[in-house]
């Protein structure tokens, strides 16, 4: 069986077009070419998920630039906020995008389309970098997953629902994902969770599921262990992931890196 290929692009970042941000970043350069990267795979990915900070301010223009970066995409793309989004300008932004208000209160929804079961969640809270699932968010997913116990279930996320050891970016975190620990439990078809908000590759286990963070097309999250290390970005290769899913091997996660660099070299 072929695989179903996901894409998945997160902390884009994107603001007006030229701006740069943080004095180093052109974030809109950056999705223009992670754009032409996923152009040139030799196979195209079925779907793309795209987990948040679309943009950098929650503008309306950086959400028409968005839109007009990933205009060239023949697949479809699903969205969800993540702390640097104005989940209100976001879904008015994409008002073709159904599935974005499938529930009214959060950008929540589930897709049922794909052999895979997507259900994106949504972890904002206007005007703060953390993330929270509220008892309103956790009873939807609860519910949701009640429908389909028996069909495989990815879900998407903005914020890790786990400690990365990188102290500053933790103390953004995920509120009390205790709770979100307590419903998955209950469901046993949930068979990966994928974030994003760290700007790094990152893999852990969540709840006994595999959980990762994709890196962004745009700018990193300096690696600094150490407690007390400061926030800093860097400039280290962007990328993107292409997640292989089928029945049998389950999720099967790569990491292409965006740019030009020396090879393919033949191996003999
Ligand atoms: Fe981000
Ligand atoms: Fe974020």
């Amino acid at each position: 069986m072929e695989p179903l290929i996901i894409g998945q692009i997160s902390d884009l970042h994107v603001s007006t077009e030229g701006k740069v941000s943080y004095g180093v970043v052109d974030a809109g350069a950056a999705l223009r070419r992670c754009v032409e990267s996923i152009m040139a795979l030799e196979r195209w990915p079925d779907l793309l998920l795209v987990t948040g900070d679309l943009v950098e301010g929650g503008l309306r223009e950086e959400y028409q630039h968005l839109r007009a970066l990933l205009a060239p995409l023949p697949m479809p793309w699903y969205v969800i906020p993540g702390n640097h989004d104005d989940r209100t300008v976001m879904r008015d932004c994409f008002r073709d995008h159904g599935y974005l208000h499938q529930w009214g209160p959060f950008a929540q929804y589930a897709i049922d389309e794909w052999p895979l079961r997507i259900i994106a969640l949504d972890t904002v809270i206007p005007g703060e970098p953390g993330g929270r699932l509220c008892e309103e968010r956790l009873s939807w997913l609860d519910r949701t997953l009640a429908c389909e116990p028996s069909k495989p279930t990815l879900v998407m996320m903005h914020h890790p629902p786990f400690s990365t050891g990188m102290d500053h970016m933790d103390g953004m975190g995920l509120e009390s994902p205790e709770k979100l620990a307590a419903i998955l439990g209950r469901h046993a078809q949930v068979q990966c969770i994928l974030c994003g908000h760290v700007h790094r590759p990152i893999e852990a286990r969540f709840a006994g599921i595999p959980a990762s963070i994709c890196p962004s097309p745009s700018h990193q999250v300096a690696l600094d262990l150490d407690p007390g290390a400061p926030a800093r970005l860097t400039l280290e290769p962007p990328a993107y992931r292409l997640h292989l899913w089928t029945p049998a091997s389950g999720l099967v996660s790569h990491t292409v890196y965006i740019g030009a660099y020396p090879g393919p070299y033949p191996f003999d």
